[in-house]
C-alpha cells in the first residue's frame, strides 16, 4: 500500500470525470479547497460536461469525451471518477496507467476482479486510489462509531435502510440495483462502526409485488464478522412509507449494553444491568448553513492529505475491497442461494 506522494508547493491539479448528478457536487468542491484547481471536466456527453462547466462560471475550463486527451493536455495530479459504476474500471485504470492519482466515486466496480485489477494498478503506478465513502464523515456515525466502540465485545449489529426512491436511470437497468448500488454504502458503515471485517454470508434479493424497479430492489443479508458478530442487513429501494434515513437505522449489542442511531442525529443508549453507558456527542458541523453534499469536503481533504504525507486515507483502495466483498458475496449468495464465504481481499 505504498504510493508516491506529490511534493511541489503548488495546488493539485484535478480533473472531473462525469457530469451527471454527482460529478456536479464534486466539482465545486475542487473550487472551495485552496490546495486544489479544477483543470478539467470530460464526459462521454460532452455537451453536459460543457454545460455544467458553463453553470459554475467557468465557460473557459477544458471540457471534452476524451479522458486520455484531457489528461495528456491538462496533466492532473488526480481525477475525481463520478462516471456510472459499469464504467469505473475503465476510467480508473486509464488515470493510474498515465500515473495519475484517483478519487473515486462508490462502489469500486461491479465485480471483484475488477476491482482487483484496479488496485493491481495503483500498486504498479504508484499511485493514490481511494474510494470515497462519504458516510463516513457524518459527524453522527463517528459519534455512533465512538459510542458503539464503548459497549463491550459487539455480538449483533443491525441496520435497515428502506427508501421509496426514483433517482437516476442506470438503476432501473440493474438486476439488483439494491446491492448492486446502494449497500455499498450500509456495509462499508458496518465495518466502520464495528471495527470488524467479513467473514461470510447469506443473503436474498427479491422485487417485493408493489416495486416500481424491473430488478431486485430488495435485500435481506446476515453477515458473519470477525469475533463472531453477526450484522443484519434489511433493505429496499421501494418501501412503501415511513422510510428509513439515508444512512439507515442502526442497532448495535455489546457485553455492556446496546446502542440505537436513527442515521441521522439521534443516539440512544440502553445499559445492560450493572453497567452504564453514555451516547456519543456530535462534533459541531464544521460548515454550518453550508448546503453541499455530505462528505465530499472531508473525503477530499483526507485524499489531499494523503498525497502530501504518503498516509492512506480511509477508503483507501486496499481496506475498501474489503467493503466491495460484501457487496460481491452477497449478490453470489443471492443468485447461488447458499452461505457464501467472503474472501479476504
Ligand atoms: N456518494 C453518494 O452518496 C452518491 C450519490 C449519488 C451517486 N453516487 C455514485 O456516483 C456515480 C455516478 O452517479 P450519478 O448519479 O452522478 O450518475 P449520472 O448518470 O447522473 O451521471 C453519470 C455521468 O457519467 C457519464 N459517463 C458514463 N460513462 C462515462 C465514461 N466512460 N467517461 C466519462 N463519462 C462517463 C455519463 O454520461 C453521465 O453524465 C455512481 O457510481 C453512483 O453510485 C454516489
Amino acid at each position: 500500500m505504498t504510493f508516491d506522494t506529490v511534493d511541489e508547493d503548488r495546488p493539485l491539479r484535478g480533473v472531473v470525470v462525469g457530469a451527471g448528478f454527482i460529478g456536479g457536487q464534486w466539482a465545486p468542491e475542487l473550487l472551495a479547497n485552496p490546495a486544489t484547481r479544477l483543470v478539467g471536466w470530460v464526459d462521454v456527453e460532452p455537451e453536459r460536461a460543457r454545460a455544467s462547466a458553463a453553470k459554475l462560471g467557468l465557460a473557459g475550463l477544458p471540457t471534452g469525451p476524451s479522458l486520455t486527451s484531457l489528461l495528456d493536455g491538462e496533466e492532473p495530479d488526480f481525477v475525481v471518477n463520478c462516471t456510472v459504476p459499469d464504467a469505473h474500471y475503465e476510467v480508473t485504470v486509464a488515470a493510474l496507467e498515465r500515473g495519475v492519482s484517483v478519487l473515486s466515486e462508490k462502489p469500486m466496480a461491479v465485480s471483484l476482479d475488477e476491482a482487483r485489477g484496479m488496485v493491481a494498478a495503483a500498486d504498479r503506478a504508484r499511485r493514490l486510489f481511494m474510494v470515497n465513502q462519504n458516510r463516513r464523515y457524518m459527524p453522527a456515525l463517528v459519534a455512533y462509531r465512538r459510542t458503539v466502540a464503548d459497549l463491550g465485545a459487539l455480538g449483533m449489529l443491525a441496520s435497515e435502510f428502506l427508501m421509496p426512491y426514483r433517482g437516476a436511470d442506470f438503476l432501473s437497468t440493474l438486476e439488483h440495483p439494491l446491492l448492486q448500488d446502494m449497500a455499498i454504502h450500509l456495509f462499508d458503515a458496518a465495518r466502520a462502526v464495528s471495527g470488524a471485517d467479513p467473514v461470510a454470508v447469506y443473503c436474498e434479493s427479491f422485487r417485493p409485488p408493489w416495486t416500481w424497479y424491473p430488478g431486485a430492489c430488495s435485500a435481506v443479508a446476515i453477515f458473519e464478522m470477525t469475533g463472531g458478530l453477526r450484522y443484519t442487513f434489511t433493505g429496499s429501494w421501494s418501501a412503501p412509507g415511513l422510510p428509513s434515513s439515508w444512512t439507515g437505522s442502526w442497532r448495535a449489542s455489546g457485553s455492556r449494553g446496546t446502542a440505537l442511531w436513527d442515521g441521522e442525529a439521534a443516539i440512544t443508549v440502553g445499559a445492560a444491568r450493572g453497567e452504564s453507558l453514555k451516547p456519543g456527542e456530535p462534533e459541531p458541523d464544521p460548515h454550518p448553513g453550508r448546503r453541499r453534499f455530505t462528505g465530499l469536503a472531508e473525503g477530499l481533504a483526507e485524499f489531499v492529505a494523503g498525497l502530501r504525507t504518503g498516509s492512506p486515507p480511509q477508503g483507501e483502495c486496499h481496506d475498501n475491497l474489503r467493503s466491495l466483498a460484501m457487496v460481491t458475496a452477497a449478490l453470489e449468495s443471492a443468485r447461488t442461494g447458499s452461505r457464501v464465504p467472503v474472501p479476504a481481499a
